[in-house]
């Protein structure tokens, strides 16, 4: 993003809660404006207002990215609204552990993979036009460390978020020249929803999770939303096709 934000729009998925909706708000605080997009609508509309109670500007609009109507609906609501898109936030997914990949159900599968990776291609396949169109733009997808490594009893998620990068890289090389940067966050166990909702069961696997980050702890939602604007921001601007690590040095 340029230092004057004024009349920039930003697009986040999976904004109803956690990593989605604290870049929501990261967005806002630097004055661009944010469509909020989820298949939580209560939630979604909890993060766009939040945004306005804050004295930013943003809506909620209801999507599905599993589903291609849902997906071209949402980016002709973008364009409706404000009139353009110049950041993408494809960070909608799920996660599901599985048990060992023999154990894993053709269910489980199909829908891990259609919202992470079909999800990802879906909205990235209606916002490159936008974007084509208007000259440029910045794409930041979430994969997770799971796309760089093993997950034991997670290996459809981390299929899956290798597909993500496979998809940011592939674009990235092709709309290069065309003033669009397309980057992925891989963030280590963060402190959302969704990990709560893995380890509440079993709270050995809350110090397991601080215990693979050598910082020592797991990471903050307000963490990965500083490398999705970062990403997105001028500063990176030599940067594309890159996997983001955000993971308090897990992969190192
Ligand atoms: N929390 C972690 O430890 C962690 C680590 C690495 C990567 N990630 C990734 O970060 C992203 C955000 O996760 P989070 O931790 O904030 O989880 P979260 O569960 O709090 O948020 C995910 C959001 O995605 C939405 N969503 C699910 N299916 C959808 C669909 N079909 N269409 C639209 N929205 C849908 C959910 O309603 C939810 O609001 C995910 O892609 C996740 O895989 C999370």
């Amino acid at each position: 993003m340029s230092t004057t934000h004024s009349g920039q729009v930003a697009l986040v998925t999976g904004g109803a809660a956690g990593i989605g909706r604290t870049t929501a708000v990261q967005f806002a605080a630097r004055g661009i404006k944010v469509v909020v997009s989820d298949v939580d609508a209560e939630g979604g509309e909890a993060t766009a207002a939040l945004i306005r109670g804050a004295g930013g500007e943003a809506c909620f609009v209801r999507c599905d990215v599993t589903r291609e109507s849902e997906v071209a609906a949402l980016m002709a609501a973008v364009l409706a609204r404000y009139g353009r898109l110049d950041y993408a936030f494809n960070n909608a997914g799920i996660e599901i552990e599985q048990g060992r990949l023999a154990e894993g159900s053709e269910s489980e599968f199909d829908a891990i993979i259609g919202v992470n990776v079909k999800g990802v291609w879906l909205c990235m396949k209606h916002q490159l036009p936008v974007m084509l169109a208007q000259g440029g733009g910045a794409i930041v997808n979430t994969a997770s460390v799971a796309g760089l490594m093993a997950a034991p009893k997670m290996s459809i998620y981390c299929a899956s978020k290798h597909a993500v990068l496979g998809l940011t890289k592939s674009a990235a090389i092709e709309y290069a020249k065309k003033k669009i940067r397309i980057n992925a966050i891989c963030p280590g166990v963060i402190d959302t929803d969704m990990f709560r909702r893995a380890h509440e069961a079993d709270p050995k696997k809350g110090e397991f999770a601080a215990a693979m980050h050598p910082l020592g702890r797991i990471g903050k939602a307000e963490e990965v939303a500083s490398a999705v604007l970062y990403l997105c921001s001028d500063a990176a601007a030599f940067i594309t096709g890159v996997a983001l690590p955000v993971d308090g040095g897990a992969t190192a």
